[in-house]
């Protein structure tokens, strides 16, 4: 009794604090859960808006966040339990996090291994974490939730593009995540309001997360080959952060931007693919390419 009244104590005092744990140090207590209701999914768009700074519209609304998940596709979101009045399972004001995604349809030769029948993927679109809870590993437990959901319905594939500039989502995806690349989009979606992309076009690279092949395993646990033969590496800048977000330097962001474009296009054309990513110590990272065929990817 005196022992809980204690721990009931600091988790309060803790609590005052939010965003927890902050001032103590302390890894605050996070659930990884399906988003439920129309209050959950309100937070997502409103993580969404604070994240990209999107105009409205660009905003994906709740309706889509509630349709999306209701014909197969995920919403799963990250909540601080911690925060004053969250409960144990958290709730809307305690959403710190997200993921969401799409369901999807290869044919024919998409489908992978010739397949007849139609395949089933998960497209995942947007993934959020707040600001002050960044790089404690949430963006990989979301993601791991995403992979354990799908695979509990028979989704052996998820996808999603990513911006080539940022290292920061590369590294994820790629290193530690273990997803492979082998297409670009020249400015896939046009025009954008988002922050982020600070007036760049919106190229993409495609990260295929093949979730049980022997390749996302090994890196999942984190045994990843060391004898893969790079024949190729395509370099990004720390300062490309800077760059992008300085309206004098951005040309040089830009000029990065289409030099790797090309390097990416010639490079896929020959049939390399990314298979691998790191980074340095002051930060700069560095796109890995080789042949596919080295990986265990189904
Ligand atoms: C992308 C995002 C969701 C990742 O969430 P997160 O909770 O910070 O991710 P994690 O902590 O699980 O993993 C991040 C990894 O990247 C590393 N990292 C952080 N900054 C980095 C940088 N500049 N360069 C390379 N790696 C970096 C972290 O060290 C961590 O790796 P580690 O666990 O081995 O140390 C989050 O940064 C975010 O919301 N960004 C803005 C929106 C966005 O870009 N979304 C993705 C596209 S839809």
């Amino acid at each position: 009794m005196f022992f809980e009244l204690i721990a009931r104590t600091m988790a309060f005092f803790r609590s005052l604090f939010s965003p927890c744990g902050l001032l103590f140090g302390a890894t605050p207590m996070i659930v990884i859960r399906s988003c439920q209701g129309q209050a959950e999914l309100e937070a997502c768009v409103q993580l969404q808006v604070e994240t990209w700074g999107y105009d409205p519209t660009d905003v994906i609304p709740r309706k889509a966040f509630l349709v999306w998940q209701k014909v197969g596709g995920q919403v799963i979101g990250a909540f601080d339990t911690e925060i004053a009045g969250a409960g144990d399972e958290g709730g809307p004001e305690s959403l710190v996090g997200f993921v969401l995604a799409l369901p999807g349809i290869k044919f024919g030769a998409e489908a992978n291994a010739g397949a007849a029948e139609p395949r089933p993927y998960l497209h995942s679109h947007m993934m959020a974490v707040k600001e002050g809870y960044r790089n404690r590993g949430l963006g990989v437990r979301l993601k791991l939730e995403q992979r354990k959901d799908a695979l509990k319905r028979g989704i052996r594939l998820i996808e999603w593009t990513f911006d080539p500039l940022e290292i920061k989502n590369a590294f994820l995806n790629i290193h530690k995540l273990g997803a492979v690349v082998r297409s670009y989009f020249e400015d896939f979606y046009g025009v954008s309001s988002s922050r982020l992309q600070a007036g760049l076009p919106t190229d993409r690279l495609l990260a295929e997360w093949q979730l049980d092949s022997p390749h996302v395993l090994a890196i999942l646990e984190g045994g990843a080959k060391n004898s893969l033969v790079v024949e190729e590496v395509i370099q990004v800048p720390a300062t490309i952060y800077e760059w992008k977000a300085s309206e004098a330097e951005r040309e040089r962001a830009l000029a990065i931007q289409m030099e790797n474009r090309q390097k990416f296009l010639e490079a896929f054309s020959r049939g390399l693919a990314v298979i691998g990513f790191v980074r340095d110590a002051d930060g700069n990272g560095s796109f890995e390419l080789g042949h596919p065929t080295q990986l265990e990817l189904n």
